[in-house]
């Protein structure tokens, strides 16, 4: 839909309304190897953040590494994180929370979407296990850290697409009627509703840490195109024709992750560094809490915030 610029989309075009300074602090971004992880990473780092790369591949992390670390003064750490495994989230928790024992932002970055109907190590349905339930484990499970911080902050990727549907509580592993787009929505729509009931809960417990979510934008990435053979590659370019960049996509993401006015913002959903209106599925509180009691119990995790 077309609409006027205003002065704010000139400053967003320009980075104008970014502020706050990253030095010292420790930030981790999943899925850092592409797309608007990788503009995420470079665009902490290059105000002054320790950016850890948690991505899944250690061929395609060790790429992004490299690329990254080529200019000076840039700080990185590549830690090996597979979302589609509940034990490598662990893992990773473990080893970050060991070597760092400090996290001031955690980007809950990376996402798929699905080609058709797989399954994660402990068998859940895969979008729903990468873009959500993994998220949910790693987060719960770094808060301890992000509480130390002087304010810690949470980011969840969602998408538009979180507006598709309702949260399917009778079939949460899409047993019936799998749709690789509805599955993403879904998985969007629990990201957006996971932000909403962990921000509740801190506020409450008086917590310092925030949890906000985003939507990049319709972001020129190869999210599309099938990893194991390069299949929809054309349509990835295309896409770079009309769409946003990563570094675009990204900005919503580093605005989160820094901007200092939002020390009290907590469980809103951003679009282009904006708080959007999003769908109402999206705006239900019990079904927030509902979905995030029955995510502990997949995970086999003990509640860290129950008083
Ligand atoms: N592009 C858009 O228009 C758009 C719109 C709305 C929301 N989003 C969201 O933005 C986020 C980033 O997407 P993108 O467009 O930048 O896509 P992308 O270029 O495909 O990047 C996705 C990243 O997630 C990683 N990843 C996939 N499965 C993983 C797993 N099991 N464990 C750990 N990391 C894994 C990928 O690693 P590999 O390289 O190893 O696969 C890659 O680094 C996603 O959550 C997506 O849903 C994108």
């Amino acid at each position: 839909m077309l609409r006027a610029v205003t002065v704010f989309d000139i400053l967003f075009a320009m980075d104008g309304f970014l502020n706050g300074d990253m030095k010292g602090k420790v930030v981790i971004v999943t899925g850092a190897n592409a797309g608007i992880g990788k503009a995420t990473a470079r665009q902490l780092a290059d105000r002054g953040a320790t950016v850890v790369l948690a991505c899944r591949s250690k061929e395609r992390g060790e790429a992004a590494l490299g690329e990254l670390s080529c200019v000076d003064g840039r700080c990185f750490d590549l830690m090996r994180l597979d979302l589609a495994d509940l034990d490598s989230v662990r893992a990773f928790a473990a080893a970050f929370t060991e070597k760092y024992g400090r996290l001031d932002a955690l980007v809950n970055n990376a996402g798929i979407l699905g080609r058709h109907r797989e399954l994660t190590r402990q068998g859940f349905e895969l979008t729903f296990g990468v873009n959500y339930l993994g998220a949910f484990l790693l987060t719960m499970l770094l808060l301890p850290l992000l509480e130390k911080s002087r304010q810690g902050r949470v980011v969840m990727m969602t998408s538009i697409a979180h507006g598709w549907g309702d949260v399917r509580f009778d079939d949460l592993n899409f047993t019936r009627g799998y749709n690789r787009f509805a599955a993403y929505g879904h998985s969007k729509l629990c990201n957006l509703l996971f932000t909403r009931a962990l921000a509740e809960k801190l506020r409450t417990r008086g917590s310092r840490v925030t949890v906000n979510a985003v939507h990049p934008g319709i972001v020129a990435t190869d999210i599309v195109v099938n990893r194991t053979n390069d299949r929809f590659r054309w349509v990835a370019s295309l896409m770079k024709i009309l769409f946003m960049t990563s570094d675009e996509g990204a900005k919503t993401s580093v605005f989160l992750a820094c901007e200092p006015a939002l020390e009290r913002v907590s469980g809103e959903y951003f679009y282009r560094c904006k708080i959007e209106p999003s769908s109402e599925a999206s705006k239900n509180l019990a079904s927030a809490n509902r979905l995030y009691d029955v995510s502990l119990k997949l995970c086999g995790l003990d509640d860290p915030l129950k008083s």
